[in-house]
C-alpha cells in the first residue's frame, strides 16, 4: 500500500534522515525517537493543495522507517485540537482525537509525541534520545549545564510525561524563540529543528556533539569513581563458563512470575560499570529514559559478591536478593498505583547484572531481550556522562511510575497478539540440519521457540538457521553427538544465545541396513555411537541444564518403528533405536519430579528430503522389498493403513504438540508416525 504523498520530497527527505539518525546507536535507542516533516501534497478529494504533517508513527526503528511506518495527519486539523484540549488532566484522550486528523486512511498509527512535532512551526524535527543529550537530562543541574554549554541556542523543557501537554510546551519555545534550534527535555532526551531536512539533522548532532565535547573537556577523569577491589573483569574463559554456570539461575529468577528468553553481554562498558566503586548506588537509581521503563523495568539487579565468591554462596545469594527485588518492586508498585491502574505485570528483573561477569537481559522473546540489554547499556553511558558533570538524577519514582503502567501503554500491550505456543521456549535440535530436523526446527521456529540446529554438518545446519530467521531466532552450529565436549559446547551455545534451554530433541541419526553376517563391528559402533550413545550425551547435558532452571522441560527422542518392529536386516540400526526408545522411559521416570518430559516419536519411511534415504538405505530397503528405487515412498504409503505417504511436517507437528500443554501430562510415551503399522503398535 502506498502512503499519501510518499513520492513527496519532504517524505523521501525525511526517510533518509531518518536511517541516517538511525545508524548510529549514540543517536537515539532502538526503537526510541521519532522524526517528522511537514509538507504540500495535492488532496486527491478536492484537487487543492494540502498542509500535510509525516510523523514516524508509534513503533518501529528510525534506522529501517518506511513510508509505510509514517502517520499522515492534515496540519490544520491536528493544530486545531488546541482548541478542544480540556488540559493537562484530560490530554490521554487527545490520543484518540488524533484518527479524525488523518489524511487518507492515515498510514501508521500516530504516536504520542506527535503534538511535539505537530505544533513546531518549522518543517522539519527530530527527537530522539541520545546518551549525550540524556546524560544532560538527568543530570541534577541539568537546566544549568544546558545554559552553560548552549547559552541561547538550545533550551531546558522541565521534565514532564510524553503527550500533548509537553508538545505545546515545546513548541512554545521553538516558536517564540527564533534563534533556538532545539531544546533538552528533562530527564527524557533532545528535540531540534530545522527550516530544511539537512538543517534539521545537522542541528541534532550538533547539540549530541557539543555535549560529548564538553563532557571530554570539563568532565571527571573517572565519573563511576574508582574500582572496586575484586570486581573487576574475570579473565575470558572463566568470565564465560562462570556466566554458564550461573545463567540457569537466573534465568529461573527473570521467570518466576513469566518464561522469559535471556541474553547475555560481557561488553567493556558493562564490565567497567560493574567493576566501579558507584556501580551499587548508580544501579539503585535505575533507568535513565522513559522509553526504557517497560523494557528494563525501572531498576536492575544488581549482585552485591565478587565474582570470586564461591558458586553456592553466589546462587544463594542471588536467590535472596530475587526475594528483596520482588518486594521492593511489590513495594514500588503499591506506593504509586491508585484505582485505575493496570495489574502488577511481575516483579521479576529484566536486567540482572552480575560483576566481574556481564550483564542478563530479558525479555518474552529474544529481540525483546536483547533490547532491553541495549537499553540498559544506553543508561550505562548516560549515567557515566551525567556523572562526569553533575550528579545522575533521573525522574522521580513516581513519574516512572506513571509511565511503567501508563494506561495508554497498558492499552497497547492489550493489543498485543495472543503468545504463541512456544514463546520464550528455547529447542535444541539435533541433526537438525537433516529432513526431519531442519522440519522440526521450522515447526518450533513458527511455533515461537528459539531453535538451535545442531548438526555434525555445520555449513548445513547455519544455511538452515539462516533459511528460519536472524540471531535473534535461530542459531545453527557444529556438533558431533558422539563426542561429549561439542554437545556440551552445542548446549552452551544454545545457554549463552538464548539464556537457557527448554526442549531437547535427539534427532540426529544414519542408517546402515544389512543382514547379521555382513553386518560389520564398524556398522554397529556407527549407528550406536550416534543413536544410542550420542542422544545419551544430548539427554545429560541438557537435563544439567533444564534441573537447575527448575522450569520443567521437554526431551523429544526420534525413535522408529524399527524399535518395535523387528524388519528385515536390520540389526544394527533397529537395537539402536530400541535403545533410544528405552532411555525415553528410563529417563521419564528420573526426571519426572524435575517436570521433565521425556517422549518418544517412532516415524516410519519418511522418504522425502531424508539424507538417510538419499543414501544407501534407500537402494538397500527398495532391493529388500523388491521395488524400484524411487518408487519406495509408494510402496511404503501402500504398505500402511492409512496409505498415505509420511512426510517431515508430520513428524514435526507431532513432536510440536508434545511439548506444548496439551501434552502437559504426558510422558514416557512413544507417538507412532507411521501411516499405520499393524506390527509396530505399541501396547
Ligand atoms: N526418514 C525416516 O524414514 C525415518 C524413520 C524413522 C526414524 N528416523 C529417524 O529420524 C532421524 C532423522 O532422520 P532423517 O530421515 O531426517 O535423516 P537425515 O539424514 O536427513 O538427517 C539426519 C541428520 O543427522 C545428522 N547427523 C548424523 N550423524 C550425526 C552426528 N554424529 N552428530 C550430529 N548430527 C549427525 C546428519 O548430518 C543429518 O543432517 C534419525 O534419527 C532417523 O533414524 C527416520
Ligand atoms: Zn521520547
Amino acid at each position: 500500500m502506498t502512503n499519501p504523498g510518499e513520492t513527496n520530497p519532504a517524505v523521501e527527505q525525511l526517510i533518509a534522515r531518518s536511517h541516517s539518525l538511525g545508524a548510529d546507536p549514540r543517536t537515539t535507542n532502538y526503537g526510541g525517537g521519532n522524526t517528522s516533516a511537514k509538507g504540500v501534497a495535492v488532496d486527491p478529494a478536492t484537487g487543492e493543495p494540502v498542509d500535510l504533517l509525516w510523523v514516524k508513527g508509534s513503533g518501529g526503528d528510525l534506522g529501517t522507517l518506511a513510508p509505510s511506518g509514517l502517520a499522515v495527519l492534515r496540519l490544520d486539523r491536528m493544530r486545531a485540537l488546541t482548541a478542544v484540549y480540556p488540559g493537562v488532566e484530560g490530554e490521554d484522550e487527545m490520543v484518540a482525537a488524533f484518527d479524525y486528523c488523518l489524511h487518507g486512511k492515515g498510514g501508521a498509527a500516530p504516536s504520542i509525541d506527535t503534538t511535539m512535532h505537530g505544533f513546531v512551526d518549522a518543517p522539519h524535527v527530530d527527537h530522539l534520545h541520545p546518551d549525550a543529550g540524556l546524560a544532560i537530562a538527568t543530570a541534577a543541574d541539568g537546566e544549568e549545564l544546558t545554559r552553560r554549554i548552549f547559552g541561547d541556542k538550545v533550551l531546558w523543557v522541565p521534565w514532564r510525561r510524553p503527550g500533548f501537554q509537553l508538545g505545546l510546551d515545546l513548541a512554545a519555545i521553538a516558536n517564540d524563540n527564533p534563534d533556538v534550534v532545539g531544546c533538552i527535555l528533562g530527564g527524557h532526551g533532545i528535540t531540534a529543528w530545522g527550516q530544511t531536512s539537512d538543517e534539521c539533522e545537522a542541528n541534532s548532532l550538533w547539540i549530541i556533539r557539543t555535549i560529548d565535547d564538553y563532557i571530554a573537556a570539563h568532565g571527571k577523569p573517572a565519573p563511576f569513581g574508582g574500582v572496586r577491589d575484586g570486581f573487576t573483569a574475570l579473565p575470558d574463559a572463566e568470565r564465560r563458563a562462570r556466566a554458564l554456570a550461573l545463567a540457569p539461575t537466573l534465568r529461573a529468577i527473570a521467570s518466576q512470575d513469566r518464561r522469559m528468553v535471556g541474553h547475555f553481554t560481557d561488553a567493556d562498558v558493562v564490565l567497567d560499570f560493574l567493576a566501579s566503586a558507584k556501580a551499587p548506588a548508580l544501579a539503585e537509581l535505575g533507568t535513565s529514559c522513559p522509553d526504557h521503563f517497560l523494557r528494563t523495568k525501572v531498576k536492575p539487579m544488581l549482585l552485591d559478591l565478587p565474582p570470586s565468591a564461591p558458586l553456592e554462596q553466589t546462587i544463594a545469594r542471588l536467590h535472596e536478593l530475587h526475594a528483596a527485588y520482588r518486594d521492593d518492586y511489590a513495594g514500588y508498585y503499591q506506593r504509586n498505583a491508585d484505582d485505575d491502574s493496570p495489574a502488577i505485570r511481575g516483579a521479576d528483573p529484566l536486567i540482572i547484572l552480575i560483576p566481574g561477569v556481564g550483564m542478563f537481559s530479558y525479555g518474552i522473546n529474544s529481540q525483546t531481550a536483547r533490547v532491553a540489554g541495549a537499553f540498559y547499556t544506553n543508561t550505562i553511558n548516560v549515567m557515566r556522562g551525567a556523572e562526569a558533570l553533575s550528579t545522575y538524577a533521573p525522574v522521580p519514582e513516581r513519574e516512572k511510575f506513571r509511565i511503567e503502567y501508563w494506561a495508554l501503554e497498558e492499552a497497547k500491550l492489550q493489543r498485543l497478539p495472543k503468545p504463541k505456543p512456544l514463546a520464550a521456549k528455547v529447542a535444541l535440535v539435533t541433526g537438525g540440519a537433516g529432513g526431519i530436523g531442519s522440519a522440526i526446527a521450522r515447526r518450533f521456529a513458527a511455533e515461537g521457540a528459539c531453535v538451535v540446529i545442531a548438526d555434525l554438518d555445520a555449513d548445513k545446519a547455519v544455511q538452515v538457521a539462516s533459511e528460519i530467521g536472524d540471531a535473534d531466532v535461530a542459531l545453527g552450529l557444529g556438533c558431533d553427538v558422539r563426542d561429549s565436549a561439542q554437545v556440551q559446547a552445542a548446549v552452551d551455545a544454545a545457554v549463552l544465545a538464548f539464556g537457557g534451554l527448554d526442549i531437547v530433541v535427539n534427532n540426529a541419526g544414519l542408517a546402515v541396513s544389512k543382514p547379521l553376517l555382513e553386518t560389520a563391528e564398524e556398522d554397529w559402533d556407527a549407528e550406536h555411537d550416534v543413536l544410542a550413545k550420542g542422544s545419551f550425551l544430548v539427554s545429560r547435558a541438557a537435563a544439567r541444564v533444564l534441573i537447575d532452571q527448575g522450569l520443567g522441560g521437554d526431551i523429544v527422542y526420534i525413535s522408529s518403528k524399527n524399535s518395535v518392529f523387528a524388519g528385515p536386516n536390520n540389526i544394527a540400526y533397529s537395537s539402536a533405536k530400541a535403545d533410544q526408545s528405552h532411555q525415553v522411559r528410563l529417563l521419564a521416570a528420573e526426571l519426572g519430579a524435575h517436570r521433565i518430559k521425556v517422549n518418544g516419536i517412532n516415524p516410519d519411511a519418511v522418504v522425502r528430503d531424508s539424507g538417510i534415504f538419499a543414501g544407501a538405505w534407500a537402494a538397500n530397503r527398495a532391493a529388500t522389498y523388491g521395488v524400484p528405487e524411487e518408487e519406495l515412498g509408494a510402496y511404503y504409503a501402500q504398505r500402511s493403513l492409512l496409505k498415505r505417504e509420511v512426510l517431515p511436517e508430520h513428524v514435526a507437528a507431532v513432536a510440536f504438540v508434545l511439548c506444548t500443554d496439551e501434552f502437559s501430562h504426558t510422558t514416557g510415551l512413544h507417538v507412532p508416525v507411521d501411516s499405520g503399522v499393524t506390527g509396530a503398535f505399541l501396547r
